[in-house]
């Protein structure tokens, strides 16, 4: 059974690299038509910080809280900041959008949209938050089993989101097998893959496994910021088939996100590897 919900970290310093990776690659990807993004752990997709969930432990006050009042000349973090901004319709923060929402607002009306969520309640809400967008299809289904089928039905370019809840026991194996089967099958989408930087051996163990899948054209990206109020010390991605140009044009947003979301006087670092 399924207990995990995004809503207890949304807006936590590991959704802001995350969706900000996201903005810089739908803007580069849905240039080329026809553009897909294909969200396979989709959420609720919006979060609010009015309920019990956000409320519970407030990961968004060492997230996207900092970084709401910042004056930054960065195209790419302006960006992102402006699209929270326009959840937000007054002053006050009270809505952070997630992956499906931010994806909805950045493409165009003839890009399409899929979204797959396994728990129930989250399904419902997930439902409710985009059955009117006809561009969005949404299916309640186990992504490990229907990923591929999803991905099929879709031509051009892809953007494909893999970004798991890792609460089962073997899920990372079952991560590395899915992003192996899917790049094989369509060797041609981008895939931006998600994992938790933990204090054990089981990321390590993760990123060595995802990295003897000796996947063409693989960039990850592995950020390290060593903080105290959460278990989670960093954040990390593997992305294949990322824009030429990627490393150089995020490289400065990612720094300048980490100066202000880390602890001070903590170690931190990102690492950029070609793979
Ligand atoms: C990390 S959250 C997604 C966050 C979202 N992508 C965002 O950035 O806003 C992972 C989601 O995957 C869902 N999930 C877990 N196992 C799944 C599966 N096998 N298939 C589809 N969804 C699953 C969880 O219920 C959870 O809502």
């Amino acid at each position: 059974m399924l207990s995990y919900r995004h809503g207890y970290h949304g807006g936590n310093f590991a959704d802001v690299f995350k969706h900000l990776i996201l903005v810089y690659l739908i803007e580069k990807l849905k240039i080329k038509k026809p553009f897909s993004f294909i969200d396979a752990f989709a959420g609720a997709g919006i979060y609010s910080t009015e309920d019990s969930f956000m409320q519970k432990n407030k990961e968004y006050l060492n997230g996207i809280s900092k970084l709401l009042n910042v004056k930054t000349e960065i195209v790419l973090i302006n960006k992102y900041l402006d699209l929270i901004k326009t959840f937000n319709k007054k002053e006050k923060f009270k809505i952070y959008p997630g992956s499906c929402s931010i994806a909805s607002k950045l493409t165009d009306e003839k890009d399409k949209l899929y979204f797959s969520e396994l728990h129930n309640k989250e399904f419902l809400n997930l439902e409710n938050n985009f059955k009117n967008d006809k561009r969005v299809k949404l299916e309640k289904a186990n992504s490990y089993q229907t990923l591929n089928k999803a991905i099929s039905t879709y031509e051009g370019q892809r953007l494909v989101l893999i970004d798991p809840s890792y609460e089962l026991k073997n899920e990372y194996e079952k991560v590395i097998k899915l992003t192996n089967h899917a790049c094989k099958q369509f060797p041609e989408a981008v895939y931006l893959i998600w994992y938790p930087v933990l204090d054990t051996e089981k990321t390590k163990l993760f990123t060595d496994a995802f990295i003897k899948l000796n996947l063409k054209n693989t960039t990850q990206i592995h950020i390290l910021l060593n903080n105290s109020f959460l278990r989670m010390q960093g954040t990390g991605f593997f992305l294949v088939n990322a824009p030429n140009n990627m490393n150089h044009e995020i490289s400065t947003s990612l720094k300048t996100l980490l100066e202000i979301l880390k602890e001070p006087n903590k170690l931190s670092s990102i690492n950029f590897k070609n793979l």
